[in-house]
C-alpha cells in the first residue's frame, strides 16, 4: 500500500503550516549559490499545494518569509521578491482552475511594490474560490502581530468598545491576522532544526509538530504524505489521559 492509500481521510488535519527550510544548505551542499536553493523551492510548494489540494486538507500555511529575514544579504532577499512574483505569475490560472484561494499573513506594507501588488492582485482574484486556501506568511513575525493585537484590544478598549470582562480566546483570537482560521493541527519543519522561529506562537499551543531531516528542495508528496501519516498515529490527549479519549 502507498502512504497515499493509508492516509485515513477523517483523521486528516484541517490545517498544515509548513516551515519551508534549508533551501541556503541545500545550494551550498551541491556547491551552489543560496539562491539556486531559493529556485528549487519553488516545486515542493507546487507538490504540498496540490497534495493539500487532492486531499481535501482546508487549510495550508507555508511560512515563506520572516521579518527576520529581512536582515539578510540584499541579492537574496531582491532573489527571493523575485521567485515570489515570477511564481505567482506563473501560477495564477492553476490556482484559479483549482479552486484555490490565496490570503496572506505578515506586515505586506514592507514588501516591494511589485510583489505587494500580484500579491494583492491573486488575493483579490481567488477570493471567491471555495477550495483550499493557502496562507502565505510573508513579511511574518508572530511577536508582532500578537504585540498588533495587544494595541488594538487597548484601543477598543478606552473607546468602550470592549469590556476586560469580554475578553476570551474566542475574542482575542479575533485581533489575530489568523483570525477566522482554525489553529493547525500539525507543523512541518524541514532542514532538520528543532525550533518555531517565531511563528504563529499562538496558534501552535495544541499543534502536534513534525521535523525532518530533508531540506526543503527535496521535500515531495511522499514527504509530505509520511508526516500526515505519523500525524495520523498520535494520540492528541490534550491534557487528559488515553482512557478519557
Ligand atoms: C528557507 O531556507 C527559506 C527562507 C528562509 C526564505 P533558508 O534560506 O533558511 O535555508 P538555510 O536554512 O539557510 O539552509
Ligand atoms: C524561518 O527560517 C523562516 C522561513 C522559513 C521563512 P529561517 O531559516 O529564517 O529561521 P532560523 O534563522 O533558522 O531560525
Ligand atoms: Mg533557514
Amino acid at each position: 500500500m502507498s502512504l497515499k492509500e493509508k492516509l485515513i481521510k477523517e483523521k486528516l488535519p484541517r490545517h498544515v503550516a509548513i516551515i519551508m527550510d534549508g533551501n541556503g544548505r541545500w545550494a551550498r551542499r551541491m556547491g551552489a549559490n543560496r539562491i539556486f536553493g531559493h529556485q528549487n523551492g519553488v516545486t515542493p510548494v507546487h507538490e504540498v499545494v496540490e497534495a493539500s489540494g487532492e486531499l481535501g486538507i482546508d487549510y495550508l500555511t507555508l511560512y515563506a518569509f520572516s521579518t527576520e529575514n529581512w536582515g539578510r544579504p540584499m541579492d537574496e532577499i531582491e532573489a527571493l521578491m523575485g521567485l515570489l512574483v515570477s511564481t505567482i505569475k506563473k501560477e495564477t490560472r492553476k490556482l484559479v482552475e483549482n479552486n484555490v484561494k490565496l490570503r496572506t499573513i505578515g506586515d505586506l506594507s514592507k514588501l516591494p511594490d511589485t510583489p505587494r501588488r500580484e500579491l494583492i492582485r491573486l488575493t483579490e482574484e481567488t477570493a471567491g474560490n471555495t477550495g483550499l486556501t493557502v496562507i502565505l506568511a510573508l513579511s511574518y513575525s508572530s511577536r508582532t502581530e500578537l504585540i498588533q493585537a495587544a494595541k488594538n484590544i487597548v484601543t477598543d478598549a478606552c473607546n468602550g468598545k470592549i469590556k476586560p470582562e469580554d475578553m476570551s480566546c474566542t475574542l482575542f483570537e479575533q485581533y489575530l491576522e489568523t483570525a477566522g482560521i482554525p489553529d493547525p493541527e500539525l507543523l512541518i519543519r524541514t532542514s532538520g532544526e528543532f525550533r518555531i522561529s517565531n511563528f504563529l506562537l499562538y496558534q501552535l499551543a495544541y499543534t502536534e509538530l513534525y521535523f525532518t531531516q530533508k531540506f526543503w528542495p527535496d521535500f515531495r508528496k511522499e514527504d509530505f504524505y509520511a508526516a500526515l501519516l505519523d500525524y495520523q498515529n498520535r494520540e492528541r490527549r490534550f491534557g487528559k489521559i488515553s482512557e478519557q479519549l
